[in-house]
């Protein structure tokens, strides 16, 4: 079965502190191996979130009360004015928010500097965008970085620098001099600044300050964070990215579109769909049409449209080669996803020949929830009509 992943996947290994962590588990060992705190979540968290389970506050919204709170925090512990609406993007926690960060701003071939040693997570991101990890040593006993090695790993083809503090796993919290450093090279050689503040709260006797806050870098630094140490909630996987405009809008984006891909699936196979393939990018879920359907794409699509009041596209459009066992040719019978809806009624009963090429229905799901889920009725009651079995 390895042979069908994909190269990008080969690529990425295990998380060894999960492995770990699961075999402390086994074993029953204490679990020293991953950064989750074993101590309780404060009781007005704890209150809060049961209150609002209660009151059945369970559906998609936006989370204006958190972007208001970071707005807020942001003002009052490092003075920055950052707009509630235009500057956050919530996300399942610092992880999803690093990721929808680098998959918003790395392009293939793009660079990366990362300060050695790193959180594990960084380098996979960053390779699944196609960009290239680079990395500056923090040199032991103190962690020092060497402001000269920092200066040479910047190139023309740096597009971000990656900044940890407190840093995991030395701990070590970055002075402002070092942050001089690093924001005066970001301005210079117009790089961006992703940085990971998950531990900002707990810092001992040194003071966190927000790379962000310095000269110049408020416009070109992304924040990313999460409640999961600060609360001790590392399972409620709460973060968010604290961005310049554009690059918010562009993680809250990719987070929606995460977010409704896994809601139009859910939809599709709940109504009798197959959805074998989850889609990785782009806003289309290619769904197979129940088995025990008897007609074609084009039929099923032309009639979905009359009497549903739906409009998806017929998949037999998208393929090219021909089949042996395929008796329906779309490129001769005048129907694809292109041709005009009375062509797509005209489709010949020839199309209910089953072949795979006629059981896949194209749906767009850049749309809103309610959309999504008017549709999803609509399909319900017309897959019902038809008679078609939930599988
Ligand atoms: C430096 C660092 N960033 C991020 C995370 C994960 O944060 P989250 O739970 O918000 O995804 C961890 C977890 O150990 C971490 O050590």
């Amino acid at each position: 079965m390895e042979r069908k992943l994909s190269k990008r996947s080969l690529t990425l290994k295990p998380s060894p502190i999960q492995e770990l962590s699961h075999l402390a588990q086994r074993c029953n060992a204490i679990n020293l191996a991953e950064g989750f705190p074993d101590f309780p979540a404060p009781s007005e968290l704890k209150d809060a979130a049961i209150a609002a389970i209660r009151a059945d506050f369970n559906q998609y919204r936006h989370v204006q009360g958190l972007c208001d709170y970071l707005a807020q925090t942001m003002k009052l512990n490092h003075g920055l004015d950052v707009d509630p609406v235009k500057n956050i993007a919530i996300c399942c926690g610092q992880s999803e928010a690093f990721a929808a960060t680098i998959l918003s701003v790395v392009d293939e071939g793009d660079e990366v500097l990362l300060l050695d040693p790193a959180y594990e997570t960084y380098d996979a991101c960053i390779t699944m965008a196609g960009g290239i990890p680079v990395y500056v040593a923090l040199n032991p006993p103190h962690w020092t970085l060497e402001i000269e090695e920092l200066m040479a790993a910047f190139t023309p083809r740096t597009k971000a620098i990656v900044l940890n503090s407190p840093h995991n796993p030395t701990g070590k919290v970055f002075s402002r001099n070092e942050l001089m450093v690093i924001a005066e090279m970001c301005c210079r050689m117009d790089c961006l600044a992703i940085t990971d503040e998950v531990y900002e709260h707990i810092t001992f006797d040194s003071e966190h300050i927000t790379l962000a806050s310095l000269p110049g870098m408020l416009e070109r630094t992304i924040i990313t964070s999460s409640m999961s140490k600060t609360y001790s909630v590392t399972g409620w996987r709460v973060g968010w990215a604290v961005a310049p405009f554009e690059i918010a809008s562009s993680i809250r984006n990719i987070h929606e579109y995460m977010e409704r891909r896994d809601y139009i699936v859910d939809l599709l196979n709940a109504i009798g769909f197959k959805v074998h393939f989850k889609p990785q990018g782009a806003v289309f879920v290619f769904a197979e049409l129940p088995q025990t359907c008897a007609i074609s794409d084009v039929e099923y699509v032309s009639e979905l449209i009359k009497v549903a009041g739906v409009a998806a596209v017929p998949g037999c459009g998208f393929f090219h080669a021909k089949g042996k066992s395929s008796k329906q040719d779309c490129s001769q019978s005048n129907v694809g996803p292109f041709h005009s809806l009375e062509s797509v009624g005209s489709c010949e009963t020839s199309c209910t020949t089953k072949d795979y090429r006629n059981s896949y229905i194209r749906f767009a799901y850049c749309k809103s929830k309610a959309t999504l889920l008017a549709a999803a009725e609509k399909l319900h009651k017309y897959n019902e009509k038809l008679g078609l079995h939930m599988m």
